[in-house]
């Protein structure tokens, strides 16, 4: 088994703010780590819980992915995340499975992270993020 860890759960948000004052307020929760990731044009707010991340996202323009999601799908559920030890491996093993890889290659993601995105097509429906730590 590669998978070591469910990283984090992305749910795109319209109103970050309004989206972290409800997980306060619902769970007690506490954002743990906040990064505007430019490439992507998201922002991110990680609530963490046990040793997986609630990913909250909006976007930072109106060409970024996320904005495009939220258009056309409304908030919700965007992608999950799978924690690995080795991400250009387990990006093999999945394209060697039958998945329709994004990202050709592993690159940077948020929290200093290595990432690769597999398009839903593939897998299943769900749009999968492989995180290495
Ligand atoms: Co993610």
């Amino acid at each position: 088994m590669i998978l070591t860890e469910i990283d984090h759960v992305a749910i795109a948000v319209h109103d970050l703010e309004a989206a972290i004052a409800y997980y306060e307020e619902a769970f007690g929760a506490e954002v743990h780590h906040r990064e505007i990731v430019e490439s992507d044009g998201v922002e991110e707010a990680l609530v963490k819980v046990a040793d997986s991340y609630i990913q909250l996202t909006t976007a930072t323009r109106s060409d970024s992915p996320i904005a495009k999601y939220l258009e056309k799908r409304g908030e919700g559920l965007h992608h999950i995340g799978y924690r690995v030890d080795d991400c250009q491996a387990a990006l093999e093993a999945m394209v060697a499975a039958g998945a329709t890889p994004i990202d050709q290659s592993p690159r940077p993601g948020s929290r200093g992270t290595t990432v690769a995105f597999m398009h839903p097509k593939g897998s299943f429906g769900t749009l999968i993020e492989l995180v290495q730590e």
